[in-house]
């Protein structure tokens, strides 16, 4: 059955190649797109988000505004990795406007219309999801899963020794969304650190299409110009959509999760006790497969 989705992002590089791969995919029927802050302010990545739509034929797929602060604090951006304001090319503008209803109405508006058919991908702080939840108690029945870019359970993180940068950013609404006990796929740094593009590959530089050029645009200036220091690109974003699509590119343990927001040395780092459980931790994937499904993803057509 086609999935009726609706995608939490916060472009962000690897969002856009996320939202590229999505596009593509016949088997995802998106509902709309819903900004958070976190890579970048939330102006930048909802005005990120429509330019991506409208670059990739899609000027009306409707983009709901969600948060621009966390349940508590600030958020800090992630310029530094992605690149002045998320990205780091410039797109053409566009007219579209962001919908009226706010993100976490808009994810209510969808549970409703489809309950149990319903899919969230949120590649970014769970802030607009956690505020769905807590606004609507019944979403949580409505949704059939959450696939989740968060995340490292068994390894370290990623801005922090010990903490992700979603959950970092957010772990309050990440324990919101971790204890209503709605089904999520936890696809965490344990996974998608090991699926990359590397400078020196060639396949992610041929896209002939609008996306694959897109997103081959994207990689360049960003080993160019962001990041000279490094060779590999995580594809963490791309893998949770491919896990949406194709669940069986993760080996998952069932785990209770929670996310640290007390301690200030551990806060945002993820904690899993397994057995039974809400979350499908991924800790193991096959590495070759889910590259070349990415890759294949963001060159195809829809
Ligand atoms: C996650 O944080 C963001 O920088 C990326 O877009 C991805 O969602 C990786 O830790
Ligand atoms: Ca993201």
């Amino acid at each position: 059955m086609t999935k009726k989705v609706v995608i939490d992002t916060d472009p962000g590089t690897d969002d856009a190649l996320a939202l590229i791969m999505a596009l593509n995919s016949p088997e995802l029927d998106i509902q709309g797109m819903t900004s958070v802050a976190g890579n970048a302010r939330l102006a930048d990545t909802t005005r990120n988000t429509l330019r991506l739509m409208n670059h990739l034929g899609h000027p009306n797929m409707p983009v709901a505004q969600g948060a621009s602060r966390p349940l508590r604090g600030k958020f800090n951006y992630g310029y530094n990795y992605h690149g002045p304001r998320g990205l780091p090319v410039e797109l053409v503008t566009t007219k579209s406007r962001p919908r009226s209803l706010r993100a976490p109405e808009y994810i209510n508006s969808i549970g409703y219309s489809f309950p149990e058919e319903f899919v969230i991908i949120a590649l970014g702080p769970l802030t607009n999801v956690a505020r769905a939840i807590q606004r609507e108690p019944r979403l949580v029945s409505w949704i059939k899963e959450i696939v989740v870019m968060g995340g490292a359970v068994e390894i370290g993180g990623n801005v922090t020794p010990y903490a992700e940068f979603n959950i970092w950013n957010d772990p309050h609404a990440a324990n919101v969304v971790f204890d209503s006990g709605v089904p999520v796929t936890l696809v965490g740094l344990d996974v998608c650190v090991q699926v990359a593009f590397g400078r020196d590959d060639s396949d992610w530089r041929e896209g002939q299409t609008t996306g694959g050029r897109l997103a081959a645009d994207v990689l360049a200036t960003w080993f160019t110009e962001t990041h000279p220091d490094l060779d590999q690109y995580a594809l963490c974003d791309p893998l949770a959509v491919a896990a949406s699509i194709e669940p069986e590119l993760l080996e998952t343990k069932s785990a209770t999760v929670s996310a640290e927001q007390e301690d200030a040395e551990t806060y945002g780092q993820t904690r899993a006790t397994y057995g039974d459980g809400n979350v499908k931790v991924a800790l193991g994937v096959d590495v070759d497969r889910a590259r070349a499904f990415v890759l294949e993803r963001i060159n195809s057509t829809h």
